[in-house]
């Protein structure tokens, strides 16, 4: 049993075999965050008072210490003095709330969250602590969920309005942990279009920092996580304490060191520009938040975040299995193409052993540029005169699989969709409509819109007998405003697009099950937990330049597997830099991810498409493991000249090691790599060299890395262990 309950001592203790999490109700009821970290074995008197110096005696009736305490779920206007998980408007214009404890419950598994996506709970046990305002009558419900094979908790909250008059949400977070101290560093991920999630890190100063945004998607500018370092953390040591959001819409991670240098971190919905109306019986969900520790660094946390991934979150035919090899059309054609010229770039690319063929932007209404169309979701018979499906069934007929691009939330003012229904958008009244890319956003609160735009999609889907769907969303939000939601409501919208996004995703991908989905937000622009349970994989970025790609993927793989990051080999001069890179270089940058092509093959050189065919044939046969092997990171981009990253397979009998240099340096030595996750008593045999190591010397002394002779050099090894018949002793060390 992973959560217990001690009567006595009035304590909750969650844990499994390497993580604690213990919260204690403080004179019966106010539930206070006593630990979170590495497990201990049960909850002595010694440490409940270690952890907590404040006893029940201390909370009088008119006199609670809250705002010096560690408290699961602070609210402002109690005691607490800082903002808290939770702002209420009551009917009267005050916000006071004094959450007590009433009950709780210890359940089996983990119901799904209503309207939203979230882990799925098997083999997991989840506590729901049940806190009541006597006054108002709100009561709110904090979820955890923990699994016993993975070091993350899931936490969210319930607010339900059992009073008797209207109450406003204006902040309803998911999660807030108290730290008793602030001695860490920040780190977050930051960025815009094709730079997407740079790491930054910065140590906690007294008051508030954190990341957020306020753009309706999770965005390319920020991400929905931060991590807290302890002092001294590296990619294998120290304690780090991570939040990631389960949710694609504004979102906050806030930090607050206050006078005593105690650390709140808090993560949830955006609440600017946010609130939420709730009539009496009325109740809301807020996203889950995953809440992870590692003992081991940045690495641990990792691996944690990547066995959520891949156990709890991604689902459907796709979510542990190989990934068909594609070629998308964007980047060889853009909007200028017609069938001949689709169907002699998938023959080229079935000969060079790819198995799907991706039609992009610009098959629909009459969509030459960006400038129209989105929303009229029929065949445009200019350029394929047999339609979708006439492309599709040639497609089939080679022996690939097909797969196309939509942008379901969107519509061009130049289109059929907004003639006729020009107040499905959203918008603010009468004011003018701001275009961002030529295009408004679907205001996908409205069913009726919904409902439209999955029968649309549905049927495009049908009549192309689609194997995969790259699904976009090429703008953020601006003159929010719907049509359909009352004046006190308008504020709802943000939460209530997103829902709406969701509901589609769903009804859609249930439709579809052998489909392969992945999503895209002008590349990595909605990189985020709530996607990836819909969709196994994402276009991690429109940056398909192998050398500053290996900044976007390193930093992605800090909290998403190389499984769900969608990567593809381009043409040089790279599209977004002017860059030239090698061709292995590209292709060993992509094989960090799902692997693909976005370029004209047609234009390549007869011993480039012969390369192209050799590297596709070892992707497939590595594809297993560099897609869903542990992971682990040796050289951070953010650093240095050099990027390096792993897989080990999870018998740590079989292992593939990626070094990408960037500028060739003159008059360097070769250097040594070191290797991480194999097993220190098994011997290692390297593919191209046919070098045997130990997989002790491997960790401790390292591989060598050849100096580079040109920029851009990749390098990778591929290693299996020898047979029991291979010498023992080592040969590999000149
Ligand atoms: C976005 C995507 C690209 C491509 C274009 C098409 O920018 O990120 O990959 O699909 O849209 O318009």
């Amino acid at each position: 049993m992973p959560i217990l309950y001690d009567e006595q001592r009035r304590c909750f203790h969650l844990s499994n075999d390497r993580i604690s999490y213990i919260i204690r109700l403080a004179a019966g009821k106010y539930p206070l965050h006593l630990y979170w970290g590495r497990r201990v074995r049960a909850v002595s008197d010694d440490l409940l008072s270690r952890l907590c110096s404040y006893t029940d005696a201390d909370f009088s009736l008119n006199e609670t210490p809250l705002d010096s305490l560690p408290q699961e779920c602070p609210v402002f206007g109690c005691a607490d003095l800082c903002e808290g998980m939770l702002h209420i408007l009551h009917a009267d214009g005050t916000h006071a709330l004094d959450l007590q404890y009433v009950s709780h419950q210890i359940t089996q598994g983990k119901k799904p969250l209503r309207g939203l996506p979230s882990a799925r709970g098997e083999h997991a046990e989840t506590l729901t602590l049940t806190l009541l305002d006597r006054v108002s009558g709100i009561e709110v419900e904090l979820l955890y969920t923990l699994w016993p094979d993975i070091d993350i908790l899931a936490r969210s909250a319930r607010i339900v309005n059992g009073g008797a008059s209207p109450a406003v949400l204006e902040r309803a977070l998911s999660a807030c942990v108290d730290f008793e101290q602030a001695d860490f560093s920040l780190l977050t991920l930051s960025g815009a279009w094709a730079r997407e999630r740079q790491i930054v890190t910065r140590p906690l100063v007294p008051g508030d920092q954190g990341t957020s945004t306020v753009r309706g998607a999770s965005s390319a500018q920020t991400s929905p996580f931060m991590a807290l370092l302890s002092p001294g953390t590296t990619e294998t040591a120290g304690e780090v304490y991570a939040f990631s959001l389960c949710y694609s819409g504004s979102f906050t991670a806030s930090v607050h060191v206050d006078q005593h240098a105690m650390a709140r971190a808090q993560i949830g919905i955006q609440p600017f520009n946010f609130s939420w109306t709730l009539m009496p019986g009325d109740s809301f969900q807020t996203p889950e938040a995953y809440l992870c520790f590692s003992a081991d660094g940045l690495g641990g946390m990792s691996r944690q975040f990547h066995a959520l991934t891949h156990r709890y979150i991604t689902t459907g035919r796709y979510a542990r299995s190989a990934r068909p090899l594609l070629i998308n059309n964007w980047e060889a054609t853009y909007f200028d193409f017609d069938e001949d010229q689709l169907l002699a770039l998938a023959r080229c690319a079935k000969e060079a052993g790819i198995d799907l063929f991706v039609l992009d932007d610009g098959w629909f209404g009459h969509r030459d540029a960006d400038n129209s169309s989105l929303g009229d979701w029929y065949d445009d018979v200019r350029k394929l005169p047999h339609g979708l499906a006439g492309l599709s069934e040639k497609i089939h007929a080679m022996g690939m699989k097909f797969g196309l691009w939509v942008e379901p939330e969107m519509v061009s003012p130049d289109s059929d969709l907004y003639r006729a229904h020009p107040d499905w958008c959203i918008h603010a009244g009468g004011r003018p409509r701001t275009e961002a890319r030529h295009q408004l956003v679907l205001d996908m609160s409205r069913e009726d819109v919904r409902d439209y735009v999955v029968t649309q999609i549905c049927a495009a889907f049908r009549r192309a007998r689609v194997d995969y769907v790259k699904w976009d969303m090429n703008r953020n939000i601006t003159m929010y405003g719907s049509a359909r939601l009352p004046a006190q409501r308008q504020q709802e919208l943000g939460h209530r697009y997103i829902l709406g996004v969701y509901d589609v995703m769903r009804r859609i991908t249930a439709q579809f099950p052998d489909v392969l989905f992945e999503s895209c937000a002008s590349g990595g622009g909605r990189f985020d937990f709530g996607m990836m349970c819909f969709m196994p994989q994402a276009w991690c970025s429109d940056n398909t330049d192998a050398h500053t790609r290996c900044r976007i993927q390193y930093a992605t793989s800090l909290v998403f597997p190389p499984s769900t990051m969608g990567a593809h080999v381009s043409a040089v001069p790279n599209h977004q830099t002017g860059r030239v890179t090698p061709l292995e270089a590209r292709a060993a940058v992509a094989m960090g991810g799902t692997y693909g092509y976005e370029l004209d093959l047609l234009k390549l050189p007869d011993d480039e498409l012969r390369q192209i065919a050799s590297l596709n044939r070892r992707v497939k046969a590595l594809q297993p493991l560099l897609l869903y092997g542990a992971f682990y990171r040796l050289k951070s981009p953010f650093e240095g000249n050099e990027t390096a990253w792993m897989s080990v397979s999870e018998d740590r009998r079989e292992a593939v090691v990626t070094h990408v240099f960037a500028q060739a340096q003159p008059n360097v030595r070769p250097s040594l790599l070191r290797l991480a996750g194999l097993d220190p008593s098994l011997d290692y045999r390297e593919e191209k060299t046919g070098r045997v190591y130990g997989g002790d010397e491997l960790m401790q002394h390292g591989i060598r890395i050849e100096k580079p002779w040109n920029d851009y050099r990749a390098q990778q090894f591929h290693l299996t262990t020898v047979s029991s018949s291979a010498p023992s002793v080592p040969s590999g060390r000149e």
